[in-house]
């Protein structure tokens, strides 16, 4: 069966082979912990065999609540901040033609976003172009009293049933939240909207495959049977006996925690596919929430190339040396286009007549990498056969299970995030928030 693959080849020039075949032990020993479940964080493992447990029943639950949005909207608003909109977005703009937002590609309902930043404008501006659209809503929060997507969802339900009536608006509605905390489930209940739970044991960041990113994609047509699909296959390849060097998630965790200890904070997410922007925009949020805490962690940053080769190329080729790379590598797009020659040459560019416009970013990527080992930046390269949801669902699985043992070797719980609520407190204090008197009073009394 095709699969995602990770080369480590442009590690060893950093690390010895032998140093990783070293580590082996205590990786593996930290797989088990999470197998066993007898790690830190044990009770938020619920991700684990997610992809295998995930029944047909369950699917089709899905299936029935997204194809009643997808009858009768132009556009799903998914509303949700974190973990609890990322997954869907990655997905969906991979999958998505470019230039979906202007109504190119699939029929089915565009997936926009809302409740993911605080944005007088960007709402002022949503509002405008649902004025002429069908919409739907799925609100998503697992805590159901985040700030963000609470404003958000109080205004946009409000435009919808002031649109529809009361009654119209509920069936354009679908909640995903806790089975039983928060305000969002005790209004999903009270106004008998369809509501999917989040599992317990499932924090934002690894709730791809739970209703989280399963509830929009299904709406908006993508095929979340193969992704799911693609994920139950990396699950079994890893966590069964795979020998240490044919287990991707653990050669990768052990290799970037190496690099980290030689002094290489910050691990760049590298693509040459414009469509994996928001993947490395939930690998980020994976990786930097799951690691980033008691003063220690690999700092996640990400390029798309070749367009910030024009940007950052310059820092990375020749800036401080605390960097790696990690490429994402696509080896066969979906189309073909290839350039065309030019009677008077005037550009230059004839030596490239009939080379596909793929063969240029391969030998971009291949260049590139090359000249970042030489200037001593390490580099590992994931490929993906090629884009479609049974890869995305290998490489989200592949990247959970990995953090997952990362974390562990760090020595850090992968699977809490203490430190985001400081913000929140501060942000409480300000706006007066009832039962932060205390603290109004003395951020008001600083500076
Ligand atoms: O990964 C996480 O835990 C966070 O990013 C959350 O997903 C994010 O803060 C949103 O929280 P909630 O789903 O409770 O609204």
């Amino acid at each position: 069966m095709e699969s995602i693959t990770l080369n480590v080849e442009n590690v060893t020039g950093f690390i010895p082979e032998s140093e990783i075949e070293k580590w082996q032990s205590a990786t593996s020993g930290h797989l088990q912990h999470l197998i066993r479940r007898d790690g830190q964080g044990n009770d938020f493992l619920g991700w684990l065999n997610l992809p295998s447990s995930i029944t047909d029943q369950h699917m089709e639950k899905i299936e029935a609540s997204a194809l009643k949005l997808r009858q009768s909207s132009d556009v799903v608003v998914v509303i949700g901040i974190g973990g609890s909109y990322l997954g869907a977005r990655a997905v969906n703009d991979a999958l998505s033609h470019s230039f979906s937002a202007m109504g190119s590609g699939q029929k089915n309902p565009r997936m926009i976003f809302a409740g993911h930043n605080i944005g007088e404008d960007y709402m002022h501006e949503l509002l405008e172009m649902l004025e002429e659209k069908e919409y739907s809503l799925i609100v998503i929060s697992k805590s159901g009293t985040t700030t963000e997507p609470a404003i958000a969802f109080r205004i946009l339900r409000e435009n919808l049933e002031s649109r529809l009536g009361k009654e119209k608006a509920r069936s354009r509605i679908i909640a995903i939240t806790d089975q039983k905390k928060g305000a969002l489930r005790q209004l999903a209940d009270e106004e008998g909207y369809d509501s999917f739970v989040i599992p317990d044991d499932i924090g934002g960041r690894y709730s791809v495959l739970t209703p989280v990113g399963l509830v929009p994609l299904a709406a908006c047509g993508f095929d979340i049977r193969s992704l799911v699909k693609g994920a139950a296959e990396m699950e079994s390849r890893c966590l069964t006996d795979a020998a240490f060097s044919q287990n991707p998630a653990t050669l990768y965790a052990a290799a970037r925690n190496l690099l980290y200890r030689q002094g290489k904070k910050v691990e760049i997410l590298v693509n040459y596919n414009p469509k994996l922007h928001y993947l490395a925009e939930w690998w980020k949020q994976l990786y930097g929430e799951s690691e980033g805490k008691e003063l220690k962690g690999i700092f996640p940053a990400a390029v798309d190339n070749s367009t910030d080769l024009h940007s950052l190329g310059q820092y990375i080729q020749e800036g401080e040396r605390m960097l790696f790379e990690t490429v994402l590598s696509v080896r066969e797009p979906d189309h073909r286009l290839t350039i065309p020659g030019g009677e008077a040459n005037l550009d230059n560019l004839n030596y490239l007549a009939g080379k596909r416009i793929d063969e240029v970013n391969k030998m971009a990527e291949l260049g590139t990498t090359l000249a970042h080992v030489d200037g001593g930046v390490p580099n590992m390269k994931i490929e993906l056969p090629k884009i479609n949801a049974f890869f995305l669902g290998q490489l989200m699985y592949f990247f959970e299970l990995a953090c997952g043992v990362s974390g562990y070797l760090l020595g850090v719980n992968p699977f809490n995030q203490p430190g985001v609520e400081a913000y929140k407190k501060n942000m409480f204090a300000l706006l007066e928030k009832p039962g932060f008197e205390e603290e109004t009073r003395k951020i008001k009394n600083r500076g």
